[in-house]
């Protein structure tokens, strides 16, 4: 697609999906008992049930998006994200996470492998004890300093699974001192270990972060190399970055720029911290499940593909019914994380405004996501998603089992399980059909659409599933766009504007008379207001 490209508006399959929205849209009252319906708008796999009859989208809806991700070739630009070609064509890099958890066949990466044998050895390592904190302490705490994509893929699969090695597991990503004091609180520094996560090893909050993790640790144990030798590793594609930060690259775990930093939680970000945490097979699990969903993304038709099929209602969602907002709601505690993780890889992702060819775009690309586990998002954020005027659609997630299989006092008791799904069953039906009632405030219209994804126990495999199916969801949907769905410019200019008061705020330390400016008169009232304590009157 770097070659002149139609842009996706002007394309015969997008007017087509325009005269199917002008024709009428459907109304899920006279669906309710529709069973020809279900069938026809669900996918089955033998992990995963996924149901999108409660879209506002018909099998004619369906056919068309199908068309038109046709006409984009999706398949070959799923096959050229695959295959490693440089498909990220504004930083002229492959897109090749899924090669980080392809493991065994002729395609299986030598440097991939030979990373995850030095997190299995490192892994081994503290457990068996062969590797001691400098005062001879078993390694008892984990310790990640990271920030985006680094730190929220990692958090999203610790959250999600159990661990059973009774490690501890935290992140310090936030810069504000906060993030740092309540993480390392309680902590005994001397079964510490820190891993310091970071693509490029510049990133001012990881790197303010580490060396405050670097003082604080100094302090504690003293000033001598053995404490960073024993008690900081580092995860980047950097060498000379760490070195200069004082770690040993015997104590580093490298990947490569064919990973981008929100696709990164199964290269050595997320599994050597994931591999101390759970135990180093069990990690290697959600690499299991994030290839499984690889090669059904890859292989399986459109029509039955759980990545393509959700990606092409969302632009039905976005660009022809106009609802740019979705939300996600595990019925599953430890999957709190999933929201925060999507945010970035959708947001990151899509948020453009500009195709692969620089030319500005006319139809909306990204959509805003947000979410919260269920039950807890229905006392919180439910009320306008059934009666407000933003249409939100939402994807609900469910599991058969349990991770914990509590609360039957007695026959006539549900479980909490029971519970839990009860209320996703329940808030899936009162979305789609509503409720009519002769006062106005008590009416639900109904019709507001969700899916639901049914998958039978949340395990680390199932984990990596999701993941995966994260990531190629986003990924979908900038092919069909036309736009680069691997670069993230959008977030450089704060970082630089952000330099230059960061020397200013120095300036005035170093010399209290001076007071720091911007030449934005408001930040610079501001910028005031912060060195002298006092709010501008
Ligand atoms: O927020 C911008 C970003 O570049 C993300 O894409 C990335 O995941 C994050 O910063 C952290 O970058 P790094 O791993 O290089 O510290």
């Amino acid at each position: 697609m770097t070659a002149e490209f139609t842009p996706v508006n002007k394309t015969r399959s997008w007017s087509r999906l325009q005269a199917h929205r002008a024709a009428g849209l459907v109304n899920l009252r006279e669906h309710a008992g529709d069973r020809q319906r279900a069938k026809a708008l669900s996918i089955r796999t033998p992990h995963l049930f996924y149901d999108y009859s409660r879209q506002l989208a018909t099998r004619e809806t369906v056919r068309l998006l199908i068309d038109l991700a046709k006409e984009r070739d999706l398949k070959g630009q799923i096959q050229a994200m695959f295959s490693g070609k440089r498909i990220n064509v504004t930083e002229d890099r492959a897109v090749l996470h899924t090669a980080l958890r392809n493991l065994s066949g002729p395609h299986a990466r030598p440097e991939v492998l030979e990373v995850l044998e030095k997190i299995m050895g490192f892994t081994q390592e503290v457990f068996s004890g062969k590797r001691l904190g400098v005062t001879g302490k078993k390694l008892m705490n984990i310790v990640v300093v990271a920030i985006g994509g680094s730190y929220l893929g990692p958090n999203f699969l610790a959250e999600a699974c159990e661990s059973f090695t009774g490690r501890t597991l935290r992140f310090i990503a936030n810069v504000d001192g906060t993030d740092f004091a309540r993480q390392t609180d309680g902590l005994d520094p001397a079964e510490t270990l820190f891993i310091i996560a970071s693509k490029t090893f510049t990133t001012a909050e990881t790197m303010k972060n580490a060396l405050t993790c670097k003082r604080w640790m100094q302090d504690k144990l003293g000033n001598s190399s053995e404490v960073i030798s024993k008690h900081f590793v580092a995860v980047s594609t950097a060498r000379d970055k760490v070195e200069d930060f004082g770690i040993n690259p015997d104590n580093m775990f490298v990947f490569w720029d064919w990973v981008g930093g929100r696709f990164s939680a199964t290269s050595a970000v997320g599994m050597l911290p994931l591999s101390l945490y759970l135990g180093h097979d069990v990690a290697r699990e959600i690499l299991e499940g994030a290839h499984w969903m690889d090669e059904h993304f890859r292989t399986a038709p459109f029509e039955q593909n759980l990545c393509v099929i959700p990606a092409l209602i969302d632009i039905w969602n976005i660009n022809f019914l106009g609802l740019k907002i979705r939300a996600l709601l595990p019925y599953c505690q430890a999957l709190v994380e999933l929201a925060r993780h999507t945010q970035q890889v959708e947001m990151e992702s899509n948020g453009k405004r500009v195709d692969l060819l620089g030319r500005e775009v006319d139809f909306d690309t990204g959509e805003v996501v947000f979410g919260e586990p269920g039950t807890n998002s229905q006392h919180s954020f439910f009320q306008p998603i059934h009666q407000g005027t933003l249409i939100i659609p939402c994807d609900l997630i469910g599991f058969l089992m349990p991770l914990h299989n509590v609360g039957r006092g007695n026959i006539q008791e549900v479980t909490h399980h029971e519970e839990l799904m009860s209320n996703l069953f329940a808030q899936a039906n009162a979305l789609a059909f509503g409720k009519d009632d002769p006062l106005p405030h008590k009416r639900f219209p109904g019709n507001r659409p969700s899916s639901t994804l049914l998958l039978e126990k949340l395990t680390p495999f199932t984990a990596g599933m999701l993941l995966a199916w994260t990531e190629h969801r986003a990924a979908v949907k900038g092919f069909v766009w036309g736009i680069d769905s691997f670069d993230q410019f959008g977030v450089e200019l704060g970082k630089v504007l952000a330099v230059k008061i960061r020397q200013e705020l120095l300036h005035h330390y170093q010399d209290p008379s001076y007071l720091p400016k911007t030449g934005v008169p408001s930040t610079d009232l501001m910028l005031k207001a912060l060195v002298s304590g006092q709010l501008p009157e």
